[in-house]
């Protein structure tokens, strides 16, 4: 293929380069264009941007395929053990026996908190939102370790990231015991990252702790499902924050935040609500899906649609079969599921999900699972943070290493053009 288009503009013809991806995605480099032709293009939501070069996720939603660093989803979430994943993610290959035990010990190295950080969150009112807690709180963790990572050494990147990797599954336990007026408490060093964060969130003071393999590799799968997206709306945060040498902590606290909103993370707590919310009401489908496709109503289905997958997302087929697993070996008969099921039958046959090539997404059915597991519906989006770290501190670390410019882009401005000031007396 050629590596060159041309843009005819009032006659003037501009060179423009092509880029080409290692699975063949063409991309048109605009950033001369301003200076060639004083011309900025303008993608109000990015859907046509594409914001940088990167090597650690490839998806493509035309096909229904996700991949980290070569590897396809399906593989990983039936095989892959959650910190091989985020090794995996964060330094681009597979870890050996030995690199997978040292990144485990460091990790419970670094697990502790400073108790300070108990104070400020035993400040929160019980009922604040757990996301807005963990933001805030990963924030605070800058206050305790200001120094800056120094990129140029790798010590100090490893350092850094081992921080965030050992101490957010800490703060999500204590945000979801805090709301349950349980006793903060550490993990248990014995076990793997995956077990650990089971027993911190769900131990009881007064009882022992026994694991449940099916409610261990059931997060296990969700985790490495969340586990990165490419340039998703939390993950762009991350690196449009990092960009300005924003720290890591500091970056990932913005995109905990990002993630909070309910077109992005929070979808799943939506879910469960609207899943909840139709069962309540007598379980009527087709009432919530004629209310979908209203345009003067204001409810969407949500769990549905992407902005990237115009065929089924694969990460909500593996959890769709994931949550009937979960729930058989539970032992638990929930009517939510039946509505799932149910919409989403409808949803695949009705022509305007079908024109708009709207499908279930990964949030559709992880709240059921999520819910199964006891986890309560307001922390199945801290529930996806934990997953999406790995990808955010991935995305972090490749953007400063790649030494990209700061983010920032331009407008059309449409405002008012020069006028006086007037005094107020004569307004
Ligand atoms: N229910 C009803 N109609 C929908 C839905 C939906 N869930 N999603 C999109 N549409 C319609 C939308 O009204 C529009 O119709 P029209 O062309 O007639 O105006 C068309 O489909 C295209 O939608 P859009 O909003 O322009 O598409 P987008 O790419 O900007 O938005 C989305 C993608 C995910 C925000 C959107 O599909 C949505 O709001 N879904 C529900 C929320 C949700 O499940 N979010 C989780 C996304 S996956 C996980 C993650 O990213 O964290």
């Amino acid at each position: 293929m050629n590596n060159k288009a041309t843009l005819n503009i009032n006659n003037k013809v501009h060179d423009l380069d092509l880029i080409t991806g290692s699975e063949n995605e063409v991309a048109l480099d605009i950033s001369k264009l301003r200076l060639d032709a004083n011309l900025i293009t303008i993608d109000a939501g990015f859907k046509n941007t594409g914001s940088c070069q990167s090597a650690i996720t490839f998806l493509d939603g035309e096909k229904g395929i996700l991949r980290y660093r070569g590897y396809s989803i399906e593989e990983l979430a039936n095989k892959a053990d959650f910190l091989e994943v985020a090794y995996l993610l964060i330094f681009g290959e597979l870890p050996t026996k030995q690199q997978l035990e040292k990144l485990s010990d460091d990790i419970k190295e670094r697990s502790i908190i400073d108790e300070d950080l108990r104070i400020i969150l035993n400040s929160y009112p019980k009922s604040a939102h757990p996301m807005g807690i963990l933001s805030s709180l990963t924030s605070g963790l800058v206050a305790f370790d200001p120094s800056a990572v120094d990129i140029d050494d790798d010590e100090d990147m490893y350092d850094a990231i081992l921080n965030l990797l050992a101490k957010i599954p800490v703060l999500v336990a204590w945000v979801y015991r805090r709301r349950k007026g349980l006793p903060l408490e550490y993990g248990d060093t014995s076990l793997g990252y995956v077990e650990n964060i089971a027993k911190m969130m769900f131990q009881r003071p007064n009882k022992e702790y026994i694991q449940n393999q099916t409610v261990v590799s059931a997060l296990n799968k969700l985790l490495i499902l969340h586990a990165d997206h490419e340039q998703n709306c939390s993950t762009s945060t991350v690196r449009i924050v990092g960009s300005s040498y924003a720290g890591l902590f500091a970056s990932v606290s913005a995109g905990i935040s990002a993630l909070w909103g309910r077109l992005h993370g929070g979808a799943n707590q939506a879910v469960i609500e609207m899943l909840e919310a139709i069962n309540e009401d007598g379980g009527d489908t087709k009432k919530y899906m004629s209310k979908a496709k209203d345009k003067s109503d204001p409810f969407r289905l949500m769990g549905f649609g992407h902005r990237v997958y115009k065929n089924f997302d694969p990460r909500a087929k593996i959890i769709k079969v994931a949550a009937d697993e979960v729930l058989k070996n539970l032992g638990i008969d929930d009517p939510i599921l039946d509505i799932a099921k149910g919409l989403e039958k409808e949803a695949l046959e009705d022509q305007y999900f079908v024109d708009r090539k709207l499908y279930p997404n990964v949030d559709f059915y992880s709240g059921i699972i999520y819910k199964a597991l006891d986890i309560p519906a307001e922390m199945f989006t801290v529930m996806f943070a934990l997953g999406r770290l790995p990808g955010w501190v991935a995305h972090w670390r490749e953007m400063r290493l790649r030494k990209e410019p700061i983010g920032r882009p331009r407008q059309v401005y449409i405002g008012e053009n020069l006028r006086s000031f007037s005094d107020i007396n004569s307004r």
